[in-house]
């Protein structure tokens, strides 16, 4: 239990020591955020089979989470995150083996398919489970969310237990997930007992496509860096839901991913008008980079230029919520991606729902 440096060789500023341990920190006690190195992988494997919670980095986002099968350990998940209780969790598996013999009751040749292509990796997909899988961990459904991150930390925890992690994203229900294992820390400095497995910043950014396998066609819940296309490519048909239709997945409301500040979507010219509207008040602002550069003498924003690639703004855009919110600003403007371009439609719908007012 000592202060160390992360992967990036950055000191992890929450990193806890309890006091008193060799050079120990003086700050107070966990959450404690720990490298993925073979030591930790054992503690962190060892805490989730006691029943205790562990966030880990995912290629994704960080996840919060906890032995599928132990039921106190799914409700202390629930209860730290603030999730309602008809929320299901998505569960983690080493691999096809893991999630065919253990939580799917059935499992088709397009599942096989996708799976090949696609896992590990920001695939999500919902199948009918079996008994032995605790109501708890599925929210009382008959189906299973089932995804094997692309992430070492991540396989190394699931190879070291041996046995499925249920994780929703590691932030309070109704915020921004996190990508860092210092978001992580901010988000439950007071968790006492949080283990976190730090994997460095998450390359993929936002949160896995979730694929319901049990409907004709298979439909995509919530869209991810997995397109329609990607899917469709491998088994044929697949439709998306609408961003607004919540019916499916309780986890879709239309107000989620929300910072604190209010958000405001808007083009680049409304964009302009509402600087105009809040003179005198502090915001940031998320522009491309041509409306960043008219925009970069008004010292009263704070702004960010984001990337005009949706892989790279999807990386970037929880953090820089999240640094915007801490900025304490006012309201936070966002310059609307392309709405036609299905290479946006996942980065699309995270920033609607963050500025639905409802
Ligand atoms: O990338 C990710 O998917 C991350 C990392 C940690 O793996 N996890 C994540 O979990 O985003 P969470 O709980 O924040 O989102 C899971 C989504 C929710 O919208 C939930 O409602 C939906 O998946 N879901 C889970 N099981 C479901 C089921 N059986 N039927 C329908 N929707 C389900
Ligand atoms: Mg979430």
């Amino acid at each position: 239990m000592r202060c160390h440096a992360g992967p990036e060789g950055s000191k992890v500023r929450n990193s806890r020591a309890r006091s008193g341990s060799p050079g120990a920190c003086t700050m107070p006690e966990m959450p404690r955020i720990v490298p993925p190195i073979q030591e930790s992988i054992v503690e962190a494997a060892s805490h989730l089979r006691a029943g205790g919670v562990v966030a880990f980095a995912t290629e994704t986002v960080y996840g919060l989470g906890a032995d599928t099968f132990n039921l106190n350990a799914i409700d202390r998940v629930y209860a730290l995150k603030g999730r309602p209780f008809d929320n299901p969790l998505i569960a983690h598996v080493l691999d096809v083996a893991m999630a065919r013999e253990i939580l799917a009751e059935s499992w088709d040749d397009r599942c096989s398919a996708l799976a090949t292509r696609f896992w590990p990796g920001p695939l999500t997909m919902i199948v009918p489970k079996r008994r032995e899988v605790p109501d708890r961990a599925t929210a009382g459904r008959a189906t299973i969310a089932i995804r094997c991150p692309d992430h070492p930390a991540a396989l190394q925890l699931l190879r070291a237990l041996g046995s499925p992690i249920s994780a929703p994203s590691a932030n309070r229900s109704g915020q921004v997930s996190p990508t860092t294992a210092q978001h992580v820390a901010d988000e439950f400095a007071e968790v006492e007992d949080l283990l976190i497995l730090d994997g460095g910043p998450c390359v993929v950014g936002i949160e896995s496509t979730v694929l319901d396998m049990t409907r004709e066609p298979p439909e995509i819940l919530r869209p991810g860096s997995i397109t329609l296309d990607d899917i469709a490519r491998v088994i044929g048909e697949a439709r998306l839901r609408e961003w607004h239709v919540q019916d499916a997945s309780p986890g879709t409301s239309p107000r989620h991913y929300a910072p604190r500040a209010p958000l405001r979507l808007l083009n680049g010219h409304d964009l302009r008008n509402e600087i105009v509207t809040l003179r005198g008040r502090s915001c940031a602002v998320l522009a491309f980079p041509p409306l960043s550069r008219a925009l970069r003498r008004r010292n009263e924003l704070t702004l960010f230029t984001m990337p005009d690639d949706p892989v790279q703004y999807a990386a970037r855009l929880y953090a820089t919520l999240r640094e915007a919110d801490g900025a304490g600003v006012h309201a936070i403007l966002i310059e609307a991606p392309p709405k036609d371009d299905e290479r946006w439609t996942a980065v699309l719908d995270r920033l609607r729902r963050a500025s639905a007012r409802s």
